[in-house]
């Protein structure tokens, strides 16, 4: 697929199918919002969700009072969906990015994140290349003492997200791709139920850069 195609094909995914009917909805986002908390960054921390297309995430971070979200996505469809769910009075505390993860260019603009949120976003990525970028990426906007989240399709999960091929993780290829400046601090498979019943394997990290803390 090419980049544009790639693009379509999000764009459509978003515009033929309600939210809440796609393969990775969650009522809530259990496990991503427990890592967060566990981080113990303050409200106003800067959360930057990557690929977050429709997530309910957002919701529930905004109730939660966190007040500095930045919600990145390739897919305009994904996040006009969000924006028009989102009370017009929590839109202020978040900012929409479209941009693309492989060819950032807004994105590179953000700098001193305190977190960093994937879930079924870099399993997308791959070519090796694609995963350079993103990597690269992240150490550049993270800042010192900052947090990554990372929820990917583990070992044991799916060979196919959405229709197309994933690249799959577990907890050490990760650490490996991050590298020494990034410590572990929580791990574990995560049993995902889609809406049709099908269940997908994740694995989910906690990271923090120690690097200068
Ligand atoms: C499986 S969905 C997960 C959405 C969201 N993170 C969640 O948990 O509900 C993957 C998302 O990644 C987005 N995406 C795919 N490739 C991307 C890229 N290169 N840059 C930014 N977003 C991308 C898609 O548009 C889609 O919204």
């Amino acid at each position: 697929m090419t980049e544009i195609e790639y693009k379509t094909y999000w764009e459509k995914v978003y515009h033929k199918t309600a939210f809440n009917q796609l393969g990775w909805f969650e009522e809530k986002a259990v496990p991503s919002l427990n890592l967060i908390q566990e981080s113990g960054v303050a409200q106003h921390a800067k959360i930057l969700n990557v690929g977050a297309g429709a997530t309910t995430l957002m919701d529930d971070l905004l109730k939660l009072g966190y007040t500095n979200i930045i919600a990145n996505d390739l897919s305009k469809a994904a996040l006009d969906v969000l924006k028009n769910r989102l009370a017009t009075t929590d839109l202020e505390k978040v900012i929409f990015m479209e941009d693309d993860l492989t060819n950032p260019k807004t994105l590179t603009q953000i700098n001193e994140v305190d977190i960093w949120h994937d879930r079924a976003v870099l399993h997308f990525f791959i070519d090796e290349k694609d995963q350079n970028t993103y990597f690269k990426l992240l150490k550049k906007i993270l800042k010192p003492g900052g947090f990554v989240i990372i929820a990917v399709f583990n070992l044991k999960g799916a060979s196919k997200c959405s229709g197309l091929e994933v690249f799959r993780y577990n907890d050490e290829m990760l650490q490996d791709r991050l590298g020494a400046d990034f410590k572990l601090l929580n791990s574990f498979n995560y049993a995902y139920m889609m809406p049709s019943g099908s269940e997908r394997s994740y694995v989910y990290t906690l990271f923090q850069n120690i690097r200068n803390v």
